[in-house]
């Protein structure tokens, strides 16, 4: 179903391993494994359990089941990245021996026996049955990350233990891994007498900790300052500041940047200055010593939407006389281990993915982190050498924080995974093993999203439509809109649309170069804009130099395509579908806008009548603004109505790659949703 790209074909002679805490633990987790079908481990971050452990279960041939050894990570570039470290560590080539399977990215080969994959990716693996993928297709399933609780870890885990209770496939290994201590949940839902329990302690180095003496306004603001205050002030050593969101990211490296930029400009202006003057501080630092180092400061952002080669550049060795500032979400909280840091900035938040506590509508919101997570992120300075940790916020705000952030599954939509439970013939969901039960209303309300889109009938079975939305690696509403399409002949552009909203970022956000991406903005919205730019870039023979001309993320869009591809594939092997059909140029896009409303019609809002820069979503009447990258933005009366792709709710609440549609269409294209809500 999947092609097999391999972006690295370069082959690579063999890096150390470095000392780590798991090589001595290597006896006791190959014997534990071979004499028991569920293993824990329990190790802090950083000890090696992820690039480790599956190479010593190879290594040693401990199972004699055929197929790959899988491990899950909650994160697609924790995958990649790992996969990558790991062939290196191998001495050989990403999808050979080691290889990575995450949604729409397969580099592995009949080959590979070590097999980094997203925790979705197994479950829709396994969802779609064949015998040598998934767990059928797994000697020894490894769920990494376990204490993250993401959603599709917690399927998986119901998923082995029911292959365990079953022993289909027979001899079947699994290993839990978990970087916190509270490893209870996890020999509890197995059962004390199947599970062995190991335990890796770390060697972590003390860690100062530091809080601010008042709340800080501007969280911001408060780490600009951190970081400029920490860098004249402690000694050589890389910082990690942890944000909420890519936004936050942006914006403070923006902010770094321009400080920088005003620094070497004085420098410039003033060659011979020997002392700091009144104008050098800044928030009551004096800038002077930044103002002779201005050069001297890395920054390098990393999230899950970061292309590929930026986030590599993280990885890579500071030169002497130099710091490394890393822009971080909490990616780097667990998944991901980078050396040479000694200090922590830590806003204190982080996005977490979750459903309204009263409308169900899905949402990311900026929440503060829990207790959990902020001694996780503190104990990233102390991996080396002994470290800091600056926390902005007051001290008795850590005693206000939860103790453990709740698993994904009590907090998201569940009519993604209802549907893949369903697909995976799990007849009755609410029998189904689960460490967290979600409540009961969430699983209802997925069985009443999953009807509306004719996906379940009455009698909570898949209809024949849902059986194939199941097929699509897309979210249901994605996956029907998509098949909407081929009723209004524009499947051509919703491929494109949905790849270009799957790429990460193909479109720089930044305004610095939004500026020069309005050659393709289209005045209806944001999906025909994007679709634009993927149009005039292909016209453009995917010119690299066109991309960079025009604001486009050149990568992105080569990803796009990729994925444009992947999914016709999909298209036509599983839908059967013979022909994708194209409405025809822009003139007619009022049809493609036509099929977003009729495919996203739970996504749409109506503006409100009152307060005419805001609107109201029609399924969850949640008030929100259209975010501020929106073309609609610009207009000077906002469109009366809607379709969005994302409602994100921090501070504010906002409608992020919205498209206009006509009212009018409400009644005639989507009448039992308008006329009965
Ligand atoms: O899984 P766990 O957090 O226990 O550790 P790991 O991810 O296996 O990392 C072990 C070591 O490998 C760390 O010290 C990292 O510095 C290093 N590593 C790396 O340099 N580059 C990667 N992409 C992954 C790991
Ligand atoms: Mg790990």
């Amino acid at each position: 179903m999947y092609s097999t790209e391999r972006p690295w074909k370069r082959p690579r002679p063999a890096i150390k391993t470095p000392d780590l805490p798991i090589l001595s633990y290597r006896e006791d987790i190959v014997k534990a494994v071979r004499q028991h079908r569920v293993v824990v481990l329990v190790g802090e971050t950083g000890s090696g359990k992820t690039t480790q452990v599956p190479r010593f279960l190879y290594e040693e041939n401990v199972s004699n089941r055929p197929g790959s050894i899988s491990i899950t990570q909650p994160r697609r570039i924790a995958a990649i990245s790992v996969a990558n470290r790991v062939a290196s560590e191998l001495g050989c080539e990403v999808g050979g021996l080691v290889g990575f399977h995450v949604r729409f990215s397969n580099c592995t080969s009949s080959e590979t026996r070590i097999k980094y994959m997203t925790d979705g990716m197994l479950v829709r693996e396994s969802a779609a049955g064949g015998l040598r993928s998934g767990i059928r297709g797994s000697s020894i399933v490894i769920l990494d990350e376990a204490h993250e609780r993401s959603i599709h870890t917690d399927v998986l885990l119901g998923l082995v233990k029911k292959a365990l209770d079953q022993d289909d496939p027979p001899g079947l290994r699994v290993v839990v891994m978990s970087a916190t201590i509270h490893a209870a949940p996890f020999v509890n839902f197995f059962g004390s007498k199947e599970v062995k329990l190991i335990q890796v302690p770390g060697r972590q180095h003390a860690v100062q900790v530091f809080y601010t003496p008042s709340p800080e306004p501007d969280v911001l603001e408060a780490a600009l300052v951190a970081v400029l205050q920490l860098h004249v002030s402690r000694p050589p050593g890389d910082v990690l500041v942890f944000l909420p969101g890519q936004d936050d990211i942006d914006n403070l490296h923006r902010l770094l940047e321009e400080k920088q930029e005003m620094l070497a400009k004085e420098r410039q202006e003033n060659p011979d200055k020997k002392v700091a003057q009144q104008g050098d501080f800044y928030n009551g630092v004096n800038l002077w010593p930044t103002f002779q180092q201005v050069q001297n400061l890395l920054i390098r952002p990393i999230y899950s939407s970061l292309p590929f080669d930026q986030q590599e550049l993280v990885f890579q060795q500071t030169p002497p006389g130099c710091r490394k500032i890393v822009l971080a979400t909490n990616i780097a909280e667990t998944s991901i281990t980078i050396s040479g840091i000694r200090y922590v900035i830590d806003t204190g938040l982080m996005k977490l993915k979750m459903s309204h506590p009263q409308t169900g509508v899905q949402m990311l919101r900026t929440v503060p982190t829990s207790q959990a997570s902020a001694l996780q992120r503190a104990g990233r300075a102390g991996r080396e050498a002994p470290g800091e940790v600056f926390r902005l916020y007051v001290e008795s705000e850590f005693d206000k924080l939860l103790a453990q952030t709740p698993a994904e599954i009590l907090r998201v939509d569940m009519a993604s995974v209802y549907m893949d439970l369903k697909a995976l013939g799990i007849s009755k969901i609410v029998d189904f093993p689960l460490v967290d039960r979600p409540p009961r209303e969430a699983l209802e309300k997925a069985a009443h999203f999953l009807c509306r889109i004719g996906a379940l009938d009455t009698k909570d079975e898949l209809t024949d439509l849902g059986r194939k939305l199941s097929m699509m690696p897309l979210d249901p509403l994605y996956a029907y809109c998509l098949n909407m399409s081929f009723e209004f002949d524009c499947t051509a552009e919703i491929l494109s649309i949905i790849a270009m909203l799957s790429a990460d970022a193909p479109i720089f956000a930044t305004s610095k170069q939004r500026a020069q991406t309005k050659a393709f903005e289209h005045e209806d919205g944001d999906h025909l804009s994007l679709l634009s730019a993927f149009n005039q870039w292909k016209k453009h023979q995917h010119q690299k130099v066109f991309a960079s001309q025009n604001g486009l993320n050149h990568a992105a869009l080569e990803k796009a395509v990729t994925i444009r591809k992947q999914l016709k594939d999909v298209l036509h092997q599983a839908w059967g579908a013979t022909q994708i059909s194209s409405c025809g140029g822009p003139k007619n896009w009022a049809t493609v806008r036509r099929c977003l409303l009729k495919g996203l019609f739970t996504q749409s809002a109506r503006r409100d009548e009152v307060n005419q820069n805001s609107y109201r979503t029609f399924l969850s009447r949640q008030e929100a603004k259209l975010h501020p990258t929106s073309v609609l933005h610009r207009r000077q009366l906002p469109p009366p109505c809607v379709i969005y792709n994302e409602l994100v709710i921090t501070a504010k609440s906002y409608l992020r790659v919205v498209t206009e549609v006509d009212p009018a269409w409400l009644p005639e294209l989507c009448p039992r949703f308008f006329c009965t809500s």
